[in-house]
């Protein structure tokens, strides 16, 4: 059985201020919520204040991004090893906005999603189709492509670890989510490449209204949730949504 997982992926927000009660709703309910992982990945400065937050919660702590390089002569960066040394567990790879507006490749992707795991952190890798790729009926193949990238270089068992989470573009921050029908197509597509217990998040206009009916489908495994991760409540209410009702 697949053990879900809830993450919140803060995005470019918070502050030491406003982190500090989120963090600490966050870490006294989530062990309530039985057999759902829940974890947040939060802007790099902000990572040690978290950790100390979310000490001994069982919340997991994630970066939104991590370096495909060692340690070395990279101004800038923030490699694996630094993460790990901080209490990450995951690493977020190849979020859409890094490809969109940072320019990432899928080689640069698999990189980092292979350094990540050289140094003991959890990728969640996120692929997805932009709207124009969708309505071209492109979207198995742009996903298939994004996963490939990384099998080549990584192989299938490095996802007995690693996380995947579909993400359209189209529906990221947009309020528009997948139906449920397009959700599961793409997971099953997925699923044939990975393996049957690599976790499948879907992520895109997330919230608790909506999170029942996508957590239900049989290949969604939990949620990479993006705006409503910042209201406590709300990201709390998305993990409960997520617990086996069998
Ligand atoms: P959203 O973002 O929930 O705000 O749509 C999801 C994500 O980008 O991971």
């Amino acid at each position: 059985m697949r053990t879900r997982l809830v993450a919140g992926n803060w995005k470019m927000h918070g502050s030491r201020a406003e982190n500090g009660p989120r963090l600490k709703a966050i870490a006294q309910a989530a062990p309530a919520i039985a057999g759902v992982e829940c974890a947040v990945c939060v802007p790099f400065p902000y990572l040690a204040q978290a950790a100390e937050a979310l000490a001994g919660s069982g919340v997991a702590l994630g970066a939104q991004n991590v370096s495909e390089h060692e340690p070395g002569a990279w101004t800038g960066e923030v490699c694996a090893s630094m993460l790990a040394d901080f209490g990450c567990r995951y690493a977020i790879v190849g979020h859409s906005e890094r490809r969109q507006h940072f320019g990432e490749s899928d080689r640069q992707v698999a990189a980092k999603f292979g350094a990540a795991l050289a140094h003991g952190l959890v990728p969640i890798l996120c692929v997805g189709e932009t709207l124009a790729e969708r309505e071209a009926g492109r979207t198995g193949e742009v996903v298939g492509r994004q996963l490939e990238a990384v099998l080549e270089r990584a192989g299938r068992q490095a996802f007995a670890q690693a996380v995947i989470a579909y993400e359209p573009v189209w529906a990221i921050g947009t309020g528009k989510t997948a139906t449920p029908a397009m959700v599961q197509e793409v997971h099953a597509l997925l699923r044939e490449q990975v393996l049957p217990q690599t976790r499948i998040l879907y992520g895109g206009s997330v919230k608790a209204a909506n999170a029942a009916a996508l957590f239900a489908l049989p290949d969604v495994d939990g949620g990479l949730i993006g705006g409503a991760s910042l209201v406590a409540e709300e990201f709390l209410a998305i993990a409960r949504a997520a617990q086996r009702k069998d």
